[in-house]
């Protein structure tokens, strides 16, 4: 199994594995309160109402299949990896947040999954172990790093990749021009949830913006060409708030 911290209240600086240099990100700091939080943790599968069918036929369109190892940086509650491990070899679901973990490890109890690995690490602190990986994923967890450690990260995830190996990633990149921040956001922030159980609502999204790091697609794209990625496919949503990425690890 993975080498990583598997105990957070342990003295070292919170969110770090020991093993990363002392200036490094402090991951668990950058977490989102609320996913350190059991209350709304029990409660995301029904707030984030995330239905992985449509991105697993993508990913095993991708080649996603029996003989294939995953890794889901940022997993949360597991929805894609528990999924995912339903039809390949191996997953490795990595989290920052213990309670997010023990909620995954329950599930994956429940459906009797002995390929999937759940692993207390972040995307600055993950250590991958065995054969390279031929697909990395991650859903809206990347924001939660401020960009100069995106670009690490995502040199990290390059790492862990076999070359050719897949990046398949979601999260909030604004695909707008600095002049459109502004009418872009408000629009977004009209759409939001009435109730925090139906979604995320305008004082959640406001947050988000004010503590968090969503970046700009034009921003984001030159971060996974310099960590060594093609930009297979890239999605913006009609928001322009989301972007969806499909990258190949460069090499041969
Ligand atoms: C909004 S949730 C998304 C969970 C899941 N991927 C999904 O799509 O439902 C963000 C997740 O990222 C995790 N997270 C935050 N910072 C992280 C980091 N530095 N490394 C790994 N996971 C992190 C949080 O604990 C949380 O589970």
């Amino acid at each position: 199994m993975a080498k990583a911290r598997r105990d957070y209240t342990l003295g070292m600086g919170a969110g770090h594995s020991g093993s990363e240099p002392r200036w490094y990100l402090d991951e668990l700091a950058h977490a989102g309160p609320e996913h350190l939080d059991p209350t709304y943790v029990a409660d995301y599968d029904r707030k984030a109402q995330v239905d992985p069918t449509a991105e697993l036929a993508y990913l095993r369109g991708l080649g996603l299949g029996e003989n294939s190892s995953l890794v889901d940086l940022g997993a949360g509650t597991g929805t894609l990896a528990l999924a995912a491990a339903q039809v390949c070899r191996r997953v490795v679901a990595v989290d920052i947040s213990p309670p997010m973990l023990a909620a995954l490890r329950r599930a994956a109890e429940q459906l009797r999954l002995s390929n999937l690995e759940c692993v207390h690490a972040g995307f600055l602190s993950y250590v991958h172990q065995g054969d390279p990986a031929d697909f990395v994923y991650s859903r809206h967890a990347l924001h939660q790093l401020p960009d100069f450690w995106k670009a690490v990260a995502l040199r990290r995830i390059a790492a862990m990749l076999r070359p050719s190996g897949i990046l398949r990633l979601r999260d909030l990149f604004l695909s707008c021009e600095l002049d459109e921040v502004d009418a872009v956001v408000e629009a977004w922030l009209k759409g939001a949830a009435e109730h925090p159980n139906q979604g995320w609502t305008r004082p959640e999204l406001e947050t988000h913006l004010r503590e968090e790091y969503s970046t700009f697609t034009w921003l984001f794209e030159l971060m996974l060409q310099r960590a060594g990625f093609d930009i297979q496919d890239a999605t913006y949503s009609d928001s322009r708030i989301y972007a969806t990425y499909t990258c190949i690890r460069q090499g041969s």
